[in-house]
């Protein structure tokens, strides 16, 4: 194996976030947060992996404040007292050792099962009330709806700045709200926010203009998305480069800064006539910092669940992912399940301790360690 600690260890500037070296840690989902407050466990896992040689850690998805932004039980709040003194803890834990990291802000909308939260009777929304079955199971938003939103968006990014996070990361990924307004699956909507896909973008568009001016010009906008869905793998919201390039040109006018190209795996091209993944065409077409993230340390390909692989060598498509990191086909790196089950993944492969790195298992993601 060619060494991969050269390609990782860059160091890279993007305004005011100086990153030590080119890895992320992808948002993951925890549901540690009883109430919403991330419990005491919270911080040192996160300084775990910042003491560790992670550059940038992503929290995992942190809701705004909305009474239907979730969709599972515990996950974090990014509003209210307690919720933010703990998120203003974590960031000083981290910063402890080095570390730099950014809050993912999100809403879940249509994804969320009104049948998990028997105690409650909040309805799912989203851009036209379609869920993922397909089905009108809610109303659509109103317009006033969608401005008090983006309103809250802005504030949990206001939050993130004030709090002394490094930066915040916007979800637009995987079928969630904002997802949503892009698919054409949601979004039937025939006012402003719908139609063809550069008027699906938006809301997207009015999330980030107000996050910027929240945050002001020099705090980075990382902002995530993806073709595939929660509800369908293989989705292709955009076919070609041409597409690509329609849908993510009013993001950039918009103020993003960084993108997070959500795929699930690296390796593979998006485009026939090409190796660029997602993230390769992303940084091609708009010349911004991109961050490229697929089963990286994991072996086998992710089969139908993102939970289900067997694995058993962690250090396959290393190569790949230097080369394409020397070429500057995009410029930082997310490591999602391999830093679940290993907080030390990266110095392990840094330093040559393959055998020492404790691989994925599904069961790891039961405990918070
Ligand atoms: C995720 N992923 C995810 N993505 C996101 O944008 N916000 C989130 O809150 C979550 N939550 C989450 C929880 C768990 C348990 C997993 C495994 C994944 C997706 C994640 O960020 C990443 O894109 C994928 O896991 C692919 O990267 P790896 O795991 O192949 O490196």
């Amino acid at each position: 194996m060619k060494p991969i600690k050269s390609s990782f260890e860059k160091p890279i500037e993007i305004g005011s976030l100086k990153l030590k070296n080119r890895v992320v840690m992808a948002p993951m989902t925890r549901c540690f947060s009883p109430d919403g407050v991330p419990s005491s466990e919270v911080s040192a896992y996160y300084r775990r992996r910042a003491e560790n040689e992670v550059g940038l850690i992503i929290t995992e998805g942190v809701l705004i404040e909305h009474e239907a932004a979730g969709a599972e039980h515990d996950v974090p709040h990014f509003y209210g007292e307690k919720a933010l003194n703990e998120w203003s803890r974590i960031v000083d834990e981290v910063h402890k050792v080095g570390g730099k990291i950014a809050p993912q802000i999100w809403h879940t909308g249509m994804a969320r099962e009104p049948e998990k939260f028997p105690a409650s009777n909040i309805q799912p929304v989203g851009p036209s009330g379609i869920n993922f079955k397909g089905e009108k199971s809610s109303q659509s938003l109103t317009v006033n709806e969608i401005h008090d939103l983006i309103r809250k968006y802005a504030e949990a990014a206001a939050n993130a700045k004030k709090i002394g996070f490094d930066a915040v990361e916007i979800h637009g990924a995987h079928g969630y709200l904002i997802d949503q307004f892009f698919s054409e699956f949601f979004n039937k909507r025939t006012d402003e926010y719908g139609g063809d896909l550069s008027q699906r973008t938006r809301f997207a568009v009015e999330v980030i203009k107000a996050v910027r001016e929240a945050v002001g010009l020099d705090f980075p906008i990382i902002f995530r998305f993806s073709q595939w869905k929660l509800n369908d793998y293989e989705y292709k919201l955009v076919k070609n480069p041409k597409e690509l390039k329609s849908f993510l040109t009013p993001l950039v006018d918009a103020g993003v800064d960084i993108f997070h190209a959500s795929t699930r795996r690296f390796w593979e091209p998006e485009f026939e006539g090409s190796d660029l993944n997602l993230a390769g065409w992303t940084k091609k077409l708009t010349g911004k910092t991109v961050i490229s993230v697929g089963s990286v340390g994991l072996t086998a390909q992710l089969t139908k669940n993102i939970d289900e692989s067997k694995f058993n060598d962690t250090t396959a498509h290393l190569d790949e992912l230097g080369d394409k990191l020397d070429e500057g086909q995009f410029d930082l790196i997310a490591i999602g399940r391999a830093l679940i089950s290993d907080p030390a993944w990266v110095t392990k492969i840094q330093t040559g301790k393959v055998e020492e790195i404790n691989v994925f298992d599904k069961a790891d993601l039961k405990t918070l360690y």
